[in-house]
């Protein structure tokens, strides 16, 4: 079975958010379960310097404003098709906005390409390569499954929503230069939203399965709160979603051979030594209620302006707070300030090795989002021995066993799970959480139940194994 995953983020090469470490490690996870996947990216200054020269395989001379052509390369073990455009992705500035932080006005043309070339790959091959399948992600990848079918190429395709707050909008205007036909886009049906031209609703409409990275997100887009606006679209192709939770990298995220830490270890005891570190690191005292951490980008969907409402509630106990993130403004400086407090530290800034100290040395995560897809940071946290408090909503309730009465008698709660998301009922959770913290013998087996948990890819990629076969292989 050979797959084209075609995405504008992968770890290592360029990363915003949770999807890059998804299609970074799809391939290796999917190799083992007999799928051959190769990956679809721009040519970002930062890919095209991991690729070297490469291998150009497919031209385009009419990519949107200039020319292009798709280059196969191998890195990081990879194996890649990147799509060098340099009137398109050869600038500074982050991946999705130049630098005043505007998005890039040209971007519903710059992922129009990536999909176009992605449709092409389908259609013709690269060399003796063609794809039995597409999997595309998030609206990045939207227009993929339309322009393919739209060329009559027979390759069936797959659409994994990672977050359906991202539409990829564009003006109206721009159907013809985006190579759409207007009878695909009228209303009730066509890709039209709110009057704009919208890539992940033709993703969802063009694809032949949809995916979402976990079960409870799944049902959640259904609903109105939380379908921005697509949920009508989603329920109706309810038969064709499926929910299937991400996994992480168990080698990359585990506290046994860790390098980023100061002590390696195999028993939630280990991490008394990362946490004396964790707290010099940062200059707090010692103190006696649990020490927590936030890893996270500073966005309305994760919550922490609840946060900063509810901290009362922790340092009031003897909690603490160490918080790494980047993001919104107004949050950024909420939490500078709260860094006042000499039981809360803040750092703004984004710190792979920094988050891997937090999340060994720290008793707590907390990660209190309004919704939340998945979410990863639960995930190492679990596997640290950190005992995650979540709120009850999409990967966060698939994962987490919440301290319940029900789950403490049978010895299997692994977190702390708070409903609504609100300041208060993060407060309550709080308060919870240091009453647990307090009571060793149960925390010390929540430790213990967390380490043991799976959270790896194993069962994941077996059923996007079968979905492919599925999809690809009908019976
Ligand atoms: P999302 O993709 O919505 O941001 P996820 O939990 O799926 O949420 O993934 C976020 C990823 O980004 C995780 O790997 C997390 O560790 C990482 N991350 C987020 N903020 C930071 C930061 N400030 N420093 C280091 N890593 C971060
Ligand atoms: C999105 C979601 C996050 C998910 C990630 C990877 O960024 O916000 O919940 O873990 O995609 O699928």
């Amino acid at each position: 079975m050979k797959v084209l995953s075609v995405a504008s983020e992968c770890v290592p090469f360029v990363k915003t958010g949770g999807l890059a470490d998804v299609v970074g490690a799809l391939p290796g996870v999917m190799a083992q379960a007999g799928v051959e996947m190769r990956v679809m990216l721009p040519g970002y200054p930062a890919v095209m310097a991991a690729i070297g020269k490469g291998e150009g395989v497919l031209h385009d001379d009419d990519l949107f404003g200039g020319p292009g052509r798709l280059v196969s390369a191998q890195a990081a073990g990879i194996d890649l098709l990147v799509l060098d455009a340099p009137h398109l992705f050869d600038r500074d500035g982050s991946l999705y906005m130049g630098p005043g932080g505007q998005d890039w006005p040209d971007n519903p043309e710059r992922f129009a390409a990536l999909s176009w070339m992605a449709a092409r790959v389908a259609a013709e091959g690269v060399g003796t390569w063609r794809p039995d399948l597409v999997h595309g992600h998030d609206w990045q990848a939207g227009f993929a499954p339309y322009y393919l079918k739209k060329r009559g190429a027979d390759v069936p395709t797959v659409f994994t929503i990672h977050n359906i707050a991202f539409h990829g909008t564009a003006a109206a205007d721009r159907l013809g230069a985006l190579r759409l036909d207007p009878a695909d886009f009228v209303q009730d049906g066509g890709f039209e939203f709110w009057g704009q031209i919208d890539a992940l609703k033709a993703g969802l409409l063009w694809s032949d399965r949809i995916t979402t990275v976990s079960p409870s997100y799944a049902r959640e887009l259904t609903r109105p709160e939380f379908g921005a606006g697509l949920h009508g679209v989603i329920e109706a192709r309810a038969g064709d979603l499926a929910g299937i939770l991400n996994g992480i990298d168990t080698e990359i995220w585990n506290p046994a051979t860790d390098p980023h830490i100061v002590a390696r270890y195999k028993s939630p005891r280990g991490k008394a030594k990362n946490k004396k570190a964790l707290r010099q690191e940062f200059a707090l005292p010692e103190a006696g209620g649990p020490l927590c951490v936030v890893v996270s980008r500073l966005t309305e969907q994760k919550g922490l302006d609840l946060l900063i409402d509810a901290l009362p509630a922790l340092v009031d106990r003897g909690g603490q707070l160490v918080l790494l993130g980047t993001g919104e403004a107004a949050l950024e400086a909420a939490f500078r300030d709260a860094a006042h407090h000499e039981n809360v530290a803040v750092h703004i800034g984004y710190d792979e090795a920094m988050s891997h100290r937090l999340i060994a040395g720290a008793d707590a995560i907390l990660v209190p989002s309004r919704f939340e897809p998945c979410g990863l940071t639960q995930l190492y946290a679990l596997r640290y021995g950190t005992i995650p408090l979540v709120a009850l909503t999409g990967g966060l309730a698939d994962t987490v066993i919440p301290a319940n009465p029900a789950a403490l008698s049978k010895g299997v709660a692994t977190g702390i799970q708070i409903t609504p998301p609100t300041a208060h009922a993060l407060a309550l959770g709080l308060i919870d959480l240091c009453t647990l913290y307090q009571d060793k013998t149960t925390w010390a087996r929540m430790q213990r139940n967390a380490m043991a948990q799976p959270v790896g890819w194993a069962a994941s990629a077996a059923a996007y194994a079968r979905l492919y076969h599925e999809v690809a292989d009908p019976a």
